[in-house]
């Protein structure tokens, strides 16, 4: 069937880091994105593509922003039920909250539950991929995956392996986590829209041969991801500087063992020194801004722009449940305010290509997803600019673009998402 979608429509061009954000980006007030088969065939002026195809269903969302679905490239789906625990930095955060609560993925029963309603509440959000963390457990995973093709969703997770540092029922060893990681990467990876991401937790949990081997997977399927934790906080610097004393600085934990390279996500990744800096940029890793979680569990200010204007790929991220909130519009907030705290308040352009194009770099899904062009995955949001009256009263003072859309990245929530698609068709709402 083909499908026209009308509203006012955003799509990049460019870079926004690369050239003035403005000049980055195509706006059209009264536009349209066509769909046929799940992809996006055609975007433009409203006119021009209803005259085109008069044959095409048409769903007209008024004044709507229509924007490429939001991605959210790092976030820990086990973590649903224990966002917003109060009081902890991050091991203690770790061992008092998460991993009681990762314990329980043991159970498949929770698992597939908490899997379908934290991708309830992401789609709710008007975010339509993440790359998320699972428990050690191999059923977290399906659990997961299950979702995630149930609702017709790209996402990329992967099993969190652990073999010290944590509690009983939540190590595995070098082999288990080979050994089923392995398992899980044939099961899942390129099956539809899912793909598989090696995941070790971060250094601390992990073993030296832990590490060595994921590195080995890694090698022998190096069209995967791999996602990790960096330089988080400042206590867990020192630790793995204890842990590891040979080693050159936290990234040399990874690179010895071969968790170094392109298709690498790295969370947080706020304390590097400038040998890691200069070898991210040399390998083209990609490094993830959490800012919600930064904040919330205190560790600390990343640079963004520093980064993404140095060439860094860079992706925003909600973090759950380290981060406060699930909402990416909640995300770009932080990541404007973060900036500002850095001297350097970013352009309601990049926090929109962050948590769009940038994350979907980060994942190198760019080609599929992430922007409204020909070819693409027709997984949009569409956002309402006018959705609380305290938005709606400073949306109206607006004179340009980014005057209307800023109030919602800075207030919005939930009740700003007034459609998602997923290749085209209508998000289930409330679930599968
Ligand atoms: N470092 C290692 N594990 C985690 C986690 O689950 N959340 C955050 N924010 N940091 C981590
Ligand atoms: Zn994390």
């Amino acid at each position: 069937m083909t499908r026209l979608i009308l509203g006012q429509t955003l799509s990049f061009t460019a870079d926004p880091f690369a050239v003035p954000a403005a000049e980055a980006v195509r706006h059209e007030r009264r536009g349209a994105v066509l769909v046929e088969k799940g992809r996006i065939a055609a975007t433009g002026p409203a006119d021009t593509l209803r005259a085109a195809h008069p044959q095409a269903a048409v769903t007209d969302h008024g004044d709507g922003l229509i924007l490429a679905g939001f991605v959210d490239s790092h976030v820990h789906y086990p973590q649903t039920a224990i966002i917003a625990s109060w009081g902890k930095r991050l091991i203690d955060w770790l061992n008092d909250y998460t991993f009681p609560e990762e314990t329980r993925f043991a159970d498949p029963a929770h698992a597939a539950e908490i899997a379908g309603r934290y991708l309830d509440l992401v789609l709710a959000n008007g975010t339509t991929t993440v790359c998320s963390y699972c428990t050690i457990h191999p059923e977290s995973v399906d659990a997961l995956f299950s979702a995630a093709e149930a609702r017709g969703m790209r996402i990329a997770a992967g099993k969190t392996c652990m073999d010290r540092n944590a509690p009983d029922g939540l190590r595995d060893t070098a082999a288990t986590a080979y050994d089923q990681s392995r398992a899980l990467l044939q099961k899942w990876h390129g099956r539809g829209r899912l793909d598989y991401v090696i995941t070790p937790r971060f250094s601390p949990t992990s073993s030296p041969e832990q590490l060595e081997a994921l590195g080995a997977l890694w090698a022998e399927h190096p069209d995967c991801l791999m996602q990790t934790h960096l330089s988080e906080q400042t206590d867990e610097v020192a630790w793995v500087r204890d842990l590891f004393p040979g080693a050159r600085d936290y990234l040399d934990t990874y690179e010895r063992y071969g968790l170094l390279g392109e298709r690498a996500l790295y969370g947080h990744a706020i304390w590097l020194e400038a040998r890691e800096i200069a070898r991210l940029a040399e390998t083209g890793a990609a490094l993830i801004h959490c800012p919600t979680s930064n904040t919330f569990i205190g560790s600390g200010l990343f640079p963004t722009r520093q980064h993404a204007v140095a060439g860094q790929t860079v992706g925003l991220a909600t973090d759950t449940g380290g981060g406060s909130s699930f909402s990416m519009l909640r995300t770009m907030a932080a990541a404007y305010e973060v900036g500002q705290l850095s001297g350097t308040p970013l352009h309601p352009a990049q926090l929109l290509w962050l948590a769009t194009c940038g994350s979907a770099r980060a994942m190198h899904v760019a080609d599929r997803i992430g922007n409204l062009e020909p070819g693409k995955e027709a997984d949009l949001v569409v956002l309402d600019l006018a959705s609380t009256p305290a938005i709606r009263q400073r949306a109206a003072r607006a004179e340009t673009l980014w005057e209307a859309v800023f109030p919602t990245l800075m207030m919005g929530d939930d009740r700003a998402v007034a459609a998602v698609y997923l290749q085209g068709r209508p998000a289930p709402r409330g679930g599968a």
